[in-house]
C-alpha cells in the first residue's frame, strides 16, 4: 500500500494546487454548512474539481446525476460539460434544490441542467431506453444504487463512465459490526459491481470512496 497521511495542511494545499473552488462554489459550500450535519452529504472541493476534469477529459455532452442536494457536484460537472452539453439532476427534495436552482442562476446554467423532482428510479425509467449519455454520477440513496445501475447502464453511451459516490461509507464497508440496511447496501453493490462484466471497473480510495464504471 502506498499510502501517506492526509492532514488538513495537505488536503488544503491538493485543492490550491489543483482548480481550487471559485467564490460561487465557495458560498455555496458556505450556505450548505449552515444546514448543519447534513451538509456533510455535499462532495468536498477536490472531489468537485475531479468532477469537472473528467468530465471534459472524457468530452462528455450529455450527463445525469443521482442525487443533487444544493448543486455542488452538479455545477462542478456542468462546468465540464462541451459546449451544447446537458446535465439532467434527480431528486426527491425541492427545499434542498432550491438552493441549487438559485446557483444554477447566477452560474449561467439554468439552460444547461435540467432538473425532475420525484423518487429518481420512476424519472429514469421515463427516459428512453436509449445510449443517450456519457457520464452518469450516482449519489442518492444507498439501497438505491444497484438498480440505479442496472436501470442506467441500457442509457449509457458503449465508452461512457458510472461515477458511484460513498462506496467506502466512511469505512463501514470493512467494520464487520457494520450491518445497517445502507452499509448492506453498498457492500452488495461493491461485490457486485467488481464482478460485472459489462464495465472495466475501478475502485478509488480518495474522498469516502468513488468507483469508476467505464462501459464496455
Ligand atoms: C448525498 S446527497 C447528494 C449530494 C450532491 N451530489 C452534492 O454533491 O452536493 C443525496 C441526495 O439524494 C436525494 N435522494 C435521496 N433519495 C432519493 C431518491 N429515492 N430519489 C432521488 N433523490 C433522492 C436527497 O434528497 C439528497 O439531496
Amino acid at each position: 500500500m502506498k499510502s501517506i497521511q492526509r492532514t488538513e495542511e495537505l488536503y488544503d494545499y491538493v485543492v490550491a494546487h489543483g482548480s481550487p473552488p471559485d467564490d460561487l462554489l465557495e458560498r455555496l459550500a458556505a450556505e450548505t454548512l449552515e444546514l448543519g450535519g447534513i451538509s456533510r452529504m455535499q462532495i468536498d472541493a477536490e472531489q468537485g474539481a475531479f468532477l469537472t476534469w473528467l468530465t471534459r477529459a472524457l468530452g462528455v455532452r450529455h450527463a445525469i446525476e443521482i442525487g443533487t442536494f444544493t448543486g455542488y457536484s452538479s455545477i462542478c460537472i456542468a462546468r465540464g460539460l462541451a459546449a451544447g452539453g446537458t446535465l439532467l439532476c434527480l431528486d426527491v427534495s425541492d427545499e434542498w434544490t432550491q438552493v441549487a436552482r438559485r446557483y444554477w442562476a447566477e452560474a449561467g446554467l439554468e439552460k444547461t441542467i435540467e432538473l425532475r423532482i420525484a423518487p429518481a428510479l420512476d424519472s429514469i425509467r421515463a427516459l428512453p431506453r436509449e445510449e443517450q449519455y456519457e457520464l452518469a454520477f450516482i449519489d442518492a440513496d444507498k439501497t438505491g444504487y444497484a438498480v440505479y445501475l442496472e436501470e442506467i447502464h441500457p442509457r449509457l453511451r458503449a465508452g461512457g463512465v458510472v461515477l458511484v459516490d460513498n462506496v467506502l461509507w466512511n469505512g463501514a464497508v470493512v467494520d464487520p459490526d457494520a450491518d445497517d440496511p445502507d452499509t448492506e447496501a453498498i457492500r452488495a453493490f461493491n461485490d457486485s459491481a467488481a464482478r460485472d462484466e459489462r464495465f472495466d471497473t475501478m475502485m478509488l480510495g480518495r474522498f469516502d470512496g468513488l468507483s469508476l464504471l467505464r462501459k464496455r
